[in-house]
């Protein structure tokens, strides 16, 4: 496995692969894998073939981050990640420094499926996201790049940016994969103590709840049932519960397909979630 961490020779080697026609397969992560990650690695060498390259990128993107205390508490634990990715198969970490110019000035921004839900709550977190994944696509020249469906979001706002802005990169979204208690893997998972990690299976009931809510019809005021419930727990603190169109990304009322997305926040840290009803 090779590690790069120099912008430019990342570009050239994704050069030299697209020379000798290699498909390529990108995830994109932030580090602090876990059984998440593995799943998008391996449905990246499904699509890259045993013959050609997965590629891991490793970068905690600054420009996403609109609150600089959740940027400095992000996990980075750089050695186990690289260790993760020898024994899942991987051929290259790209793991940069950094990836901005100083006085860097141009930004990607998406202005329809962003707004809502976490963008609201993360002014500006999709200008970041939108601009490091375009760059990421840049540098990397992936055939597809791979990401995961607990950022709904996040997917629907990269497969726009990606078909409006005519990426080359098929962009393929993999499903959550979950504990046995139903908690979404998340990098963030690391920062929860025991009772946290605990009370973080809030999230994962409040969706069985507004799923059998949907099937019994018992829709008066779910909302707000589903917020009681949520902060029944001891440290957990509502961000916002949506129903949204899963396309658009607008709200709509809750009843069967839609789909409901959640952020809650267990003590300092804020997780998400989302499921179809
Ligand atoms: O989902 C993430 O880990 C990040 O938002 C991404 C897509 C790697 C961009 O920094």
């Amino acid at each position: 496995m090779k590690i790069i961490r120099n912008p430019a020779a990342m570009q050239r080697q994704s050069q030299r692969w697209q020379r000798e026609g290699a498909r390529v397969g990108l995830v994109p992560t932030m580090g602090a894998l876990h059984a998440g990650h593995a799943s998008l690695i391996r449905r990246a060498r499904k699509v890259a073939g045993a013959k050609g390259i997965v590629v891991v990128s490793i970068y905690v993107n600054p420009t996403q981050f609109n609150d600089a205390k959740d940027l400095r508490a992000y996990p980075r634990p750089l050695a186990a990640d690289k260790k993760f990715c020898r024994a899942e198969g991987v051929d290259v970490v790209f793991a940069p420094k950094s990836l901005y110019e100083n006085d860097a000035s141009t930004a990607i921004d998406e202005t329809a499926v962003s707004l809502g839900m976490e963008g609201e709550s993360r002014p500006g977190h999709f200008r970041g996201v939108a601009t490091v994944v375009v760059k990421l696509c840049n540098l990397v020249q992936p055939s597809a790049a791979i990401f995961g469906e607990k950022d709904w979001q996040q997917a629907a706002l990269i497969r726009r940016v990606a078909r409006d802005l005519n990426l080359p990169a098929r962009i393929i979204v993999a499903p959550t994969v979950r504990a046995a208690d139903g908690l979404a893997c998340s990098s963030r998972n690391v920062l929860l103590n025991e009772s946290e990690r605990q009370q973080a299976t809030a999230l994962w009931q409040a969706i069985g709840l507004a799923r059998a809510a949907v099937r019994n019809g018992n829709l008066r005021g779910l909302k707000r049932r589903l917020i009681l419930s949520i902060e029944q727990h001891l440290t957990a603190k509502v961000d916002y519960v949506e129903f949204f169109d899963k396309k658009m990304m607008r709200p709509v009322k809750p009843m069967k397909g839609v789909r409901m997305a959640l952020a809650v926040f267990i003590g300092k840290t804020r997780l998400i979630d989302n499921a179809r009803l």
